[in-house]
């Protein structure tokens, strides 16, 4: 069955990654500040910043991810209460918009409606200068469980908890070959990882195959949330 999906944050890094694995058998909408740049007649995409955005009405959904997130890495010396609530605003609060604006529609959905959010690894496993991530992430994991009850059995939802990621977010922690064999090396598998290895846990989470799977954070880490070597 053709689906309809939403990417909120369809334009780059991993959101853009699992746009371009869906494409080919599902409709995805996807709303950013920026475009992708993709042409594809199964593409469409709202330019906008989810923040203060009035969201488009939509017809028929039967998955959404929701993308958005951010790294501010801050000594609690440093760390200014605006900048928690900046990360608490596009992680947490830009999620709840969505969700609250769309989950009536995704309920009618008659092909296993679901929803993705994201993580980190810096909740499960605690990392210095980590405090206003983790906290708005700890929070998305704790409104992915919450959500994955109220609204069983008609939608699931699901959070997933990726590690250091190859993508524009990141960038600044993998400037060069010193840093990226740095942040490597304080993995147990030795590696960062790539884009497409996360986009596949999403087109999984929201695939028929995961009908079973709600109230899960899922870790893509290389180990780090779980392993001392
Ligand atoms: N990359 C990592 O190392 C890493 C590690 C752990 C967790 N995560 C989490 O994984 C998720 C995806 O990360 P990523 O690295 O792919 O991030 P990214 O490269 O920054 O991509 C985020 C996407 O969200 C969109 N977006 C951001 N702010 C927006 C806004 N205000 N309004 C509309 N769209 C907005 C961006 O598009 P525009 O810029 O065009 O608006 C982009 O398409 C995030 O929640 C992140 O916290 C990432």
């Amino acid at each position: 069955m053709k689906k309809t999906i939403l990417i909120v944050g369809g334009s780059h890094g991993i959101g853009n990654a699992i746009a371009l694995e869906q494409l080919s058998a599902h409709h995805v909408l996807s709303f950013s500040r920026t475009s992708a740049g993709i042409t594809d007649p199964n593409f469409t995409e709202h330019l906008m910043d989810i923040r203060n955005a009035d969201l488009p009405t939509l017809e028929n959904l039967d998955s959404i991810i929701y993308c958005p997130g951010s790294i501010q890495l801050k000594p609690i010396s440093s760390l200014k209460e605006e900048a928690l609530r900046e990360d608490f605003e596009i992680n947490v609060i830009g999620a709840y918009r969505i969700i609250k604006n769309y989950y009536r529609i995704l309920k009618r959905s008659k092909a296993n409606p679901s929803i993705v959010m994201f993580s980190t690894v810096a909740v499960a496993q605690g990392m210095p200068f980590h405090t206003s991530v983790a906290a708005a992430k700890g929070a998305v994991e704790g409104m992915a469980r919450s959500l994955a009850a109220e609204l069983a059995p008609m939608i699931r939802v699901n959070a997933i908890a990726p590690t250091i990621t190859d993508t524009p977010l990141a960038s600044g922690l993998l400037r060069n070959d010193a840093m990226r064999d740095k942040m490597k090396e304080r993995h147990p598998l030795k590696r960062i990882l790539d884009v497409d290895e996360v986009a596949s846990m999403a087109s999984y989470l929201i695939s028929d195959q995961a009908r079973s799977i709600t109230g899960q954070v899922i870790g893509i880490d290389a180990g780090m949330s779980i392993i001392r070597n």
